[in-house]
């Protein structure tokens, strides 16, 4: 079957197994490849040893930043194929086309280790997809729960600082087992429901090949007469979902931190190729207001028998990468890239990860030609007037470098959206400039009573037990109160449970978080 994607990979591939003598980078044989240039048997190496200088520069620079967050991560790559025609919602070429096959590549990861900490650690899971199509690269930068902590994107760092190891002693490296993680959780009540899937099994998945994964965000689909849906994206894993139990999970990270990765890896050596199939929760441009939550705040679902998941396809993941560095290490995911007949809503979360990712990607893939590395490249044609920058792989002909150009007819140009051009859903915006939330943004815990309450006794029973076990762990007791009152407006009875497990005090029937902070400019 005709892959571009892989047949692209292939240019670039370097194979150490080919006999070929040993040289510099400059191409230079080299007789010798085991001792420094020395003056004398036992005297000094000198400077003038360019192979030595050669080979310890190199090495000295192998590693580059890791990622803010996802460090820890494992990639694949595979096949995407479209059931029927979604022309009716998008005119998005690989969801419209069923006879074509869209190459992907896939990164799972964890959100808060290091690049070296252990796979079965309780923690959300990214799962993100590239689709190498011909229009362009779509990216979808998911997690493996429907919902997050927060509604805007200008609280993400503060998120994330208190997520990470506490900054004075790098401790603890467990994801939430710590004061700053359950302090920002009851400064936030706005976290109540992603809190819930995170204590949930769902935060110890038993393979990565029994996860879902969510776009989270609402998007947009727009066909080709300008129609739009507002739509969430999904993966259903074939295998069915399957979590670990805590202690399991516990005594596999200590025996074998690459589980997961180990599991994946195997799996497709093997030939037994994990699936997904993709779904789409699709809702018409003029329904917008009809739900009793905001279809923008990305910490509400859409409840799947309100809004029916349609499967439209299937992704196979059936290679293994060729080489980590190259490509799970320096692929670069944006929420941003997009394809026609795909466009954002104004989710204020996705909003503000439009700018986070290419920024960060500026400094971790060493400046703005890093959609060159082979990994990111689409496998469509790409020119523009862009030129020059850090390691710049390509030659650009001519004496012209910019758009309305009299000398050279055909310099790049944009093209008319009949003929393939993006252009943005016009949706027409009014209102006020402000910093601020909007009110329709404000119920945090309807949607975490009825996941706690959709929980089976046994899958209750872990939660509860998770949530003793981590806020067990912290040692402000301001911190400990502050949260279990947040339980409390969830479910009194795991309210109290957890209080008297951790030491805390039962909160009153109707007490209030800390801060349920109203947004100023609408208040
Ligand atoms: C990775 C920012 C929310 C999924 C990252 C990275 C940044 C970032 C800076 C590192 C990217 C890189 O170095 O290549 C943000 C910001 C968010 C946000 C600012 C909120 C404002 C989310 C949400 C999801 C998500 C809601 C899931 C829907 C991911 C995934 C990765 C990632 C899966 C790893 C991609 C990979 O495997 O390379 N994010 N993120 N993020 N983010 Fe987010």
């Amino acid at each position: 079957m005709e892959n571009k994607k892989l047949e692209q990979l292939q240019k670039y591939t370097i194979n150490n197994e080919e006999k070929a003598g040993l040289t510099t980078n400059q191409g230079l044989k080299m007789a010798e490849d085991e001792f420094s240039l020395k003056a004398g048997e036992r005297g000094p190496t000198l400077m003038e040893d360019f192979h030595f200088r050669e080979k310890m520069t190199h090495f000295d620079h192998e590693r580059i930043p890791e990622r803010v967050v996802h460090a820890r991560g494992v990639g694949a790559h595979g096949i995407f194929q479209l059931y029927e025609s979604l022309a009716d919602y998008t005119k998005a070429d690989f969801l419209t086309d069923p006879s074509k096959t869209t190459p992907v590549f896939v990164r799972f990861s964890t959100v808060q280790g290091s690049r070296g900490s252990s796979d079965t650690v309780r923690d959300v899971r990214g799962f993100a997809t590239k689709f190498y199509t011909d229009e362009g690269n779509f990216d979808l930068v998911g997690n493996n729960m429907p919902v997050f902590f927060i509604q805007d994107a200008i609280k993400f760092p503060d998120f994330v600082h208190a997520v990470k190891p506490e900054p004075h002693n790098e401790i603890p490296q467990g994801a939430s087992a710590h004061d700053t993680f359950w302090d920002f959780i009851g400064q936030n009540p706005e976290s109540a429901h992603m809190v819930m899937w995170h204590m949930s099994d769902r935060a110890i998945p038993r393979s990565l090949r029994m996860m879902e994964g969510f776009g989270v965000h609402t998007f947009r689909l727009i066909n080709a007469d300008g129609q739009a849906h507002f739509v969430k994206f999904h993966w259903k894993p074939a295998l069915g979902v399957h979590s670990l139990v805590w202690d399991e999970a516990q005594r596999i990270a200590g025996k074998n931190p690459d589980f997961h990765r180990q599991d994946l890896y195997e799996a497709i050596e093997k030939g037994d190729f994990p699936e997904w199939e993709l779904g789409l929760q699709l809702i018409p441009e003029e329904d917008e207001h009809k739900f009793d939550f905001d279809i923008l705040d990305p910490t509400k679902l859409w409840p799947e028998e309100e809004v029916p998941v349609k499967i439209v396809g299937k992704m196979t993941l059936n290679r293994n990468v060729d080489n980590f560095f190259a490509e799970t290490e320096q692929v670069a995911f944006h929420p941003g890239h997009v394809v026609p007949g795909i466009d954002f809503s104004n989710d204020p979360l996705l909003q503000g990860r439009l700018f986070s990712y290419t920024d960060t990607q500026l400094s971790r893939l060493g400046g703005p030609n890093f959609h060159q590395i082979p990994i990111n490249q689409p496998v469509c044609p790409f020119h523009n007037n862009q030129r020059d920058g850090m390691h710049q792989m390509n030659i650009h002909h001519g004496q012209t470098s910019y758009h309305r150009n009299g000398l050279n007819a055909n310099q790049p140009k944009p093209v008319p959206a009949d003929q393939g051009g993006y252009e943005h859903y016009q949706e027409k915006i009014d209102g006020r400039k402000i910093r601020g939330r909007s009110e329709s943004f404000r119920d945090f815990y309807s949607q975490a009573k009825l996941f706690y309450n959709s929980l089976s006794p046994f899958e209750q029973r872990h939660l509860k037990d998770a949530l003793s076990f981590e806020l067990g762990k912290c040692k402000s007791d301001a911190v400990k109160a502050n949260a279990v009152a947040l339980l409390n407006h969830i479910d009194r009875e795991l309210a109290e449970e957890t209080a008297e497990n951790i030491g805390a005090p039962i909160p009153k029937e109707n007490c209030e978080v800390t801060s349920s902070k109203k947004s100023p400019a609408l208040s």
